[in-house]
Formats: C-alpha cells, structure tokens, sequence
C-alpha cells in the first residue's frame, strides 16, 4: 500500500487552504468516475488491474515466453516509444540487478534491450552489434502503429532477422502490440503473420503499462507480472473511494494547492537508483496529461544522494517555484553493514554498525528538512520495498492521481495535441508525401 504523507507541506499549505483543495479534488474525482469529463473515451486504464487478472493475458504472454526459450532466444528488442516504452523499462529497471549484464551467473530469462525510443544512428548501430552476436527476437509496441521513431527501428530489426534466420522464421520472432485494427504496424503484421496482442481504444499510451504494453517485456523478463497487478489491484480499490483517505485524492489535491501558490516545478525524488525511470514514466505521465493550454505543473525528476551533488543547491537555493515529491521505499531488499574500522583513517567508525540503508535513510530526512527550511514543500509517499506489488501499486496510484488532478486543472488529461508539431515538421523535412507545402514554409525559415 501506498502511504501519502503530507506533513512536509504543513508550513506552506494550511489546512483550511488543504482541506478546499480536496473538495476540488472530490469534484474532479466525480467527473472521472461517473466518466463525464472531457477525453471520456480514453479511461480504460481505470479497471485494468482487475480486468487482466480475471482475463488470459498473462497466461498468452507466457506462452510467447515459453516458445522463445524454446528456441533458446537471450536478447529481445522490444521497440516502443512514450507510453509504449516508458513503463517497461521503469519495471524492469526496478526490479532487474543493477549489474545483471556484467555478473557471471546469468538468469533463466533473455536479456531485455529496448530500440524505437529515439533516432539515433550511432544507437542502432551499437544494438545491431550485440544483435549478431545473440539469439534473438523482437517485440514491437506501438498503438497508433504509425510512430516515426519505433516504425524506423522495427524496419532495421526486421531485416535483420529475416536476412539472418529467413522469413518464416522471423515472423516467429517477432510480436507485435499494437491496434485490434488501425495503423501500418497492424496491416504489416496481418500481412507477415506475426502473433499480436492488442491495445485498447479507450487506453491511452502513457497509461498503457498495464496493457500487453507492459505486461509482455516484463513477463518476458522474467517477471512476476500477476503480483504487479495484483499491486495495482490493491490501488485500484483504495483509490476508487470518496473520502479523503483516498491516497490518489491526498496526492492530488496538495500539489494543486501548491500549483495555486505558484510551485510551477514538481521534482519526483528517489533515494534509489532502481527508481530513476519510475521518473522518467512519471514526467510523460503528467507532462502529457496537464502540460497543455498554457497550464500545468512541469513535471522534473532527480535521484539523490547522487543528484543532491548536481541540482541538491538549486533546489536548496534557486529560484522558489519548486515542490517536491519523494518516494520514500521503506526496507531495502538487500542488506549491508558498515564494520569497524581499528586504523580509521577515513574517519567513519561513528558508521560502525550501521547498514548503508541507514545512511541514505538519514539523508533523506536530513534533506527533507533541509528543503523544507529552504522553502521547498514536501508531498512524501512511501511503499514497504521494491518489488513486483509495490512497483504495480505505483503505477495505478500515479495514473489515477493524475486523472484526478488533470480535471481539477480543468484541462484533458488523456489527449496530447501539442506532440503532433514536431512530427509535421519532421515529416515536412523529411520529403514525406503531403508534407510538400509545409516543407516549403519550413525551408524558407531555416
Ligand atoms: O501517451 C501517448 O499517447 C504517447 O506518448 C505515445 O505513447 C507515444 O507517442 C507512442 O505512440 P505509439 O504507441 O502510437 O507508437
């Protein structure tokens, strides 16, 4: 479960001002439940925790595990971007080893490696390098089927194993996820045969996590996928309450407060590397949600200590338009003692006995105090460790607080028009059909 606490904003936020802003929340709350707000279409996402644990899609995600490790495969490329990437990696990042690559003793599982996720040459290169040395297969993710970056990706991968296994072959090598019928990527693997697994309509990408989307990398990573939903389950019912104990409503309601006060910057902090890309799904998560008609707090994202040596004065210091949030993990999964030390010359035997997780435990309430006397609110929220349940449980809790508080902004949460600019322009700039006119414009300003 995860537990708001709100005592880092008590000098900034007075109750009376609190307790208004959770009446707004509840209003918001309202419109997303009884599903009359704007982008109505697109709150699948709401009940897939329970949805997909009654439903057959971890047991079909299996069976395209079991079939690979039937051909003894050791690398996926899972291709995908935003919303199509983001979440699986936050997963695996958290759950894998941190140096599961460079450790002798190697998992049962494939290795995971993602591509689609931006256009770079050098990194396709780089792949395509560790690709001809692996047994490979590839997983392309992608709703609309249509994107720039991912199509690019799969288009290189897709040769590659057509060249080096033969088509038939290939086409049991690859997964797509994508529309039940819309887009290129749909048609293409109608056309080849590949084994696809469909997004929603009503599910939106950057809620997609728990979707095939999600669910395939991590239970082909060798992850337990049904205790991550079963996590998400358990946001999913505290969340679906009115009342103020509702953690998604807590969460919601304080950081419009602050929003109201002018903290137009929301840092996401972990004191856990493994947590660095929840950072990374958090900020598309409500960039794209509340970043539009000139409103919304602009989501950032650190990982101390590492990064209170880098942006720690900033944000002690800088200018005051800042709130934090800090997800707080309460036991660490691992454990190591700092020992006695009889030369000392490092001067650090007042450690003698502690474990490393002390360490960090005090940093993190050393800072907290710090940033709140520097004049950073704090919103903590908190899980018990990092596992499949809490990292599940993060996820809904987030995507339902962000429901929430994109209706309190009275803005759409769930569409995301300002993301269509740069893909004209490239497409223009990049001689694509139709694009002729602009091409021409853009030309003239270069
Ligand atoms: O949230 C969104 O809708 C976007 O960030 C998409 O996830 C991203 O653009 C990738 O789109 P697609 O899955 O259609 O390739």
């Amino acid at each position: 479960m995860i537990k708001v606490n709100l005592g880092g904003c008590n000098s900034f936020v007075n109750d009376a001002e609190y307790k208004a802003y959770v009446e707004k929340a509840f209003t918001a709350f309202d419109v997303l439940e009884n599903e009359t707000g704007a982008g109505n279409d697109f709150l699948g996402w709401k009940h897939l925790p329970s949805e997909t644990l009654a439903s057959s899609l971890v047991e079909e995600c299996e069976a395209v595990k079991n079939a690979w490790a039937a051909k003894n495969i050791d690398l996926v490329i899972v291709i995908g971007i935003g919303g199509s990437y983001l979440g699986a990696k936050c997963a695996l990042e958290a759950l894998s080893h941190q140096f599961a690559k460079q450790l002798k003793t190697k998992t049962e599982a494939p290795e995971i490696v993602f591509a689609g996720q931006n256009l770079s040459e050098e990194y396709m290169c780089e792949l395509m390098d560790l690709v001809q040395e692996r047994n490979a297969a590839c997983v392309v993710i992608s709703k609309s089927g249509t994107t720039t970056e991912p199509a690019v990706a799969f288009r290189l991968v897709k040769k590659y194993l057509e060249d080096t296994y033969g088509k038939e072959e290939a086409a049991e090598r690859i997964v797509a996820v994508t529309d039940k019928a819309r887009g290129a990527l749909k048609s293409l693997s109608t056309q080849e045969g590949y084994k696809t697994f469909v997004i929603e309509d009503n599910v939106g990408g950057r809620f997609s996590v728990l979707t095939p989307v999600g669910i395939l990398p991590i239970v082909l990573a060798g992850f337990d996928v049904r205790e991550m939903l079963k996590g998400a389950l358990e946001m999913e019912e505290a969340c679906a309450k009115r009342c103020e104990c509702n953690p998604a409503i807590q969460y919601a309601a304080m950081r419009n407060a602050l929003y109201a006060q002018g903290r137009k910057i929301e840092i996401l902090v972990a004191y856990n590397p493994k947590l660095t890309f929840l950072g990374e799904w958090w900020k598309q998560l409500y960039g794209e949600s509340e970043g539009k008609d000139g409103l919304g707090i602009f989501p950032a994202s650190v990982n101390f200590t590492t990064d209170l040596h880098s942006m720690g004065q900033y944000i002690q210091d800088g200018e005051r338009t800042l709130m934090e949030t800090v997800v707080s993990v309460e036991k660490s999964n691992r454990s190591m003692l700092i020992e006695n030390d009889p030369q000392n010359l490092d001067g650090l035997n007042f450690l003698t006995g502690k474990h490393v997780e002390e360490c960090n435990a005090m940093a993190e309430l050393g800072t907290k105090l710090a940033h709140i006397d520097g004049g950073v609110p704090q919103i903590g929220l908190s899980i018990e460790r990092i596992n499949e349940f809490n990292i599940g449980g993060l996820f809904y809790f987030f995507e339902k607080a962000c429901g929430i508080s994109g209706y309190m902004l009275e803005v759409n949460p769930f569409n995301q028009p300002g993301v269509e600019a740069y893909k004209k322009n490239m497409f223009a700039l990049l001689g694509k059909p139709g694009y002729e006119e602009q091409a021409k414009e853009l030309q003239a300003r270069l």
